[in-house]
């Protein structure tokens, strides 16, 4: 996380509407060309800032778009988990920064509306109740993203952002060993995958060891996240409940296949 936080800090020198997330936060409207002339070089300087950090540690990137996402789920996109104060807002740097770190692994690339208001306080109980855990069932998580003004599509598209990056043992170990409490593995798991899984996230110990959320092409935004869950490997139990527990996801992750890129990744960045 020291890259990441370094790379922030570079970042406040100067919305998944953007990717699906609501672009209506507070501070009234928002508009591509917000810093045409207070800093008309805004993007480009986040791109190249961006594309240094993402060169050094490659991972940067999702971990970057990870971020958007969790910003969004607490009290809009207003940077909060950043709280840090500069000429230009932190939220929108954030929303750029996604932007960008989806185009560099080969994503869609969409319009950013600009002026958020940054936040001035953070929430603990608001992270700690909005965003989603890997082993909700379907109905809450789908449930936490309606909170947010999300719908059922925009969930199956904004978890294609699986596409790229790491998951620790921990956060789904339970799939592994004990799915239901019952001492049970968790059945819609390909069982030689799971084998291959538990050789580096055992019972117990090896929390922290990173898997690819998704194996067959790890740092490449495409539409393989879909894939491996139609072939029962999605890796954590929230991407594997979007085939196994509802038919409307189901029918959207048999689209998704079919794209060639992640979701509505696509189509909004046209809107
Ligand atoms: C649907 C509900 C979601 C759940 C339950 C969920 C859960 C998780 C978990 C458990 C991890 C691994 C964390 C770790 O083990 O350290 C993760 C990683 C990640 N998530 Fe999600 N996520 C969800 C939706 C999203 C959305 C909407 C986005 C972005 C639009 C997103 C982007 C990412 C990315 C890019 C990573 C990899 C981060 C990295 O490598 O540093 N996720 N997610
Ligand atoms: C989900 O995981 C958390 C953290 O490991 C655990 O405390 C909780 O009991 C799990 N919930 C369910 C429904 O299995
Ligand atoms: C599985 O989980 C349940 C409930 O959390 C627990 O009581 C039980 O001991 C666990 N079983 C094994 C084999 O770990």
């Amino acid at each position: 996380m020291s890259q990441l936080t370094s790379f922030l800090l570079v970042l406040s020198l100067c919305a998944f509407a953007p990717l699906c997330f609501s672009s209506k936060t507070k501070g009234g409207n928002l508009y591509p060309q917000f810093y045409d002339h207070s800093c008309p070089k805004a993007q480009e300087i986040v791109r190249s800032v961006l594309a240094k950090a993402v060169a050094k540690e490659a991972r940067m990137a999702a971990s970057i778009l990870r971020l958007r996402f969790h910003d969004c789920f607490v009290q809009g996109c207003d940077a909060s988990l950043l709280l840090d104060s500069s000429g230009i807002s932190c939220a929108d740097l954030l929303a750029i920064a996604a932007r960008e770190s989806t185009v560099l692994r080969g994503g869609p690339s969409w319009e950013v509306l600009l002026g958020r208001r940054d936040s001035r306080t953070a929430s603990l109980s608001g992270s700690n109740n909005n965003i989603p855990a890997p082993n909700n069932t379907f109905p809450t998580i789908l449930t936490k993203f309606k909170r947010q003004g999300l719908d059922i599509v925009d969930l199956v598209a904004l978890s294609g952002s699986h596409t790229i990056g790491n998951a620790r043992c921990t956060s789904f170990r339970q799939r592994l060993y004990n799915q239901s409490g019952n001492g049970q593995p968790d059945y819609t798991l390909d069982q030689s995958y799971a084998a291959q899984l538990k050789t580096r996230c055992p019972k117990s110990g090896g929390d922290q060891n990173l898997f690819f959320l998704d194996y067959v092409s790890p740092t490449k935004f495409d539409n393989n996240y879909y894939k491996n869950i139609l072939a029962s490997k999605g890796l954590l139990n929230s991407d594997q409940v979007l085939l196994t527990k509802n038919e409307g996801s189901r029918e959207l992750v048999q689209g998704e296949r079919l794209e060639r890129t992640a979701g509505r990744l696509t189509l909004d960045s046209t809107t």
